[in-house]
């Protein structure tokens, strides 16, 4: 019997609860609410469920404090922790979310050993790589999602400026999840057009540094926590990669040994995502602007892994 594949989603929050909505909506199986808030998950995922007949999806929906649920998950999604405030960087969440992570991943491994886990919570590679330790799976499955949201804050600002549609922008973003990632306007293109036929690099060197402000940018006016439809779609988009084996580049946070000269760290790269995961870390050719960026991110992200003092 042909079954659906099963997706679950750790934190029920503002991100947990966005990324099973997508998840439902675009029918791509089965999805699991897991949270500590007593009732909680419980009430999203049938107020969920009974979005069904009107929005027109098939799937069941369940939310529990119970890790029992999530057994032989395909994907276990990875958003239970705390967010940020205004003022706040990522990095301040690291002892907070490292016990969280601990926990959880430890919980979630039991129930399902085979799953691919996609780690949300910040700061984000820090906690992908710590997932990876705690679970003992293999690198290729464990990833996690920081490249397409911000990329995705890229290419609006790009199709804002010069007032075309999102569709026809494409962008990558490297490095860690952080004040020091890297946008590479060199591989941005309108529909292959290079952007710097469009923009002119000191405007453009305005929007890079807005794309790197993103997320404080949400925090700010949100006051009360950080942003949530754009990081649950983007996670979402790896969710649909992995469980529909599509193969997609997709710029993830990907544990690398020698690649980008980086070693024994979580580092947002380029990768091909399918069904087993992270099938291939894509090296680029960066020049050596490129690279002493890249090397800034890297000390940063190393220096927080360090901190976690493992
Ligand atoms: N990687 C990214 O691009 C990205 C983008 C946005 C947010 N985030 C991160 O995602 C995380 C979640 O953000 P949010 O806005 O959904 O926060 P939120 O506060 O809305 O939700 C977090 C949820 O985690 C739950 N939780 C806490 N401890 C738990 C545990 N031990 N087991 C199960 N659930 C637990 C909380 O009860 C809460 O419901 C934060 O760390 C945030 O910084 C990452």
């Amino acid at each position: 019997m042909m079954k659906r594949s099963k997706i679950s989603v750790i934190g029920a929050g503002n991100v947990g609860a966005t990324c099973a909505h997508w998840a439902a909506v675009h029918e791509l199986g089965d999805v699991v609410l897991i949270d500590i808030v007593e009732g909680m998950p419980q009430g999203k995922a049938l107020d969920l469920a009974e979005s069904a007949p009107v929005e027109g999806f098939d799937g069941l929906y369940v939310g529990s404090q119970d890790y029992k649920e999530t057994a032989n998950s395909d994907v276990i999604v990875i958003t239970s922790g705390m967010a940020r405030k205004p003022g706040m960087t990522r990095e301040d969440l690291l002892e907070a979310n490292k016990n969280i992570i601990t926990q959880v991943v430890t919980n979630c491994v039991e129930h399902s050993p085979d799953a691919i886990i996609v780690t949300v919570t910040n700061p984000l590679d820090t906690m992908t790589y710590l997932a990876k330790k705690i679970s003992g799976f293999p690198k290729n499955r464990v990833v996690g999602q920081a490249g397409i949201l911000d990329a995705a804050r890229f290419r609006t600002f790009i199709a804002m400026e010069i007032g075309v549609s999102v569709e026809d922008i494409q962008a990558l973003v490297l490095g860690g999840h952080g004040d020091t990632m890297v946008p590479v306007p060199r591989y941005c293109t309108v529909s292959g057009i290079p952007i710097s036929e469009f923009i002119p690099k000191a405007r453009l060197d305005e929007i890079i540094a807005r794309t790197r402000d993103g997320g404080a940018e949400i925090v700010k006016l949100l006051k009360t926590g950080s942003a949530y439809y754009a990081p649950a779609a983007s996670t979402i988009q790896m969710v649909e990669a992995i469980v529909k084996d599509k193969k997609r580049i997709l710029p993830c946070s990907a544990y690398l040994e020698g690649e980008y000269g980086l070693n024994d760290m979580y580092f947002g790269v380029p990768v091909k995502l399918g069904g087993n995961g992270v099938e291939q870390v894509i090296e680029l050719d960066l020049n050596d602007d490129e690279m002493d960026l890249v090397k800034t991110s890297a000390a940063a992200v190393k220096g927080s892994i360090e901190a976690m003092n493992l």
